[in-house]
């Protein structure tokens, strides 16, 4: 497949109201997905396109989700595992907001902290609190035991991503 296939090529249909999460890090929309509490189960209605070609980037996912707009601890949380992705706001089929997501220097709620005997670990998780020592490679140490995590160690955290080895 050629890099500058064109959507229609894809077959990714439009949608009418909601976000496209664009330029998504190849690969990880399913991880988005889970960041953002989408089972299936609940009803959301989601488009998914995983590792298929884009300009910018050599590979990319879309997601999709109608009829939901995301608050900004969610864009903050996947900036953290994909920094270059770009939110759309589409409302009747237009693009009415663009932005990229952007890793703010300081994270808070988010993800669990990897060290057992951290205090964020025996309190309320909405304590756990990170500051942002490094985007690509992602690295964060938290403000309670100055554990630093990596992008794997944040993927690990969320409950489908648990045996991940790699
Ligand atoms: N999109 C959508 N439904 C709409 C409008 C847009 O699903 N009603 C999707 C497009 O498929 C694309 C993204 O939202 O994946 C951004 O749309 P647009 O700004 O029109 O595309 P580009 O100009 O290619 O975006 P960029 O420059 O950010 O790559
Ligand atoms: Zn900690």
């Amino acid at each position: 497949m050629s890099k500058e296939i064109s959507e229609s090529e894809l077959k990714v249909s439009k949608i009418k109201e909601g976000t496209v999460i664009d330029h998504v890090k190849a690969g990880t929309a399913l991880i988005v997905l889970e960041m953002l509490g989408i089972t299936g189960l609940e009803g959301t209605v989601a488009t998914l396109s995983l590792n298929v070609p884009s300009k910018r980037q050599e590979k990319k996912d879309i997601v999709k989700i109608e009829d939901r707009v995301l608050e900004r601890s969610e864009i903050n949380q996947i900036a953290l595992i994909s920094p270059n992705a770009t939110i759309n706001e589409i409302k009747d089929f237009k693009v009415v907001n663009k932005f990229d997501v952007e890793l703010p220097e300081v994270v808070s709620g988010f993800p669990k902290c990897i060290n057992p005997k951290c205090i964020t670990n025996a309190r309320e998780p909405s304590m756990q609190t990170y500051y942002v020592k490094s985007i690509e490679p992602l690295k964060i140490r938290c403000k309670y035991c100055n554990t630093d995590m990596e992008r794997n160690d944040v993927i690990k955290q969320l409950t489908k991503f648990q045996g991940l080895t790699q």
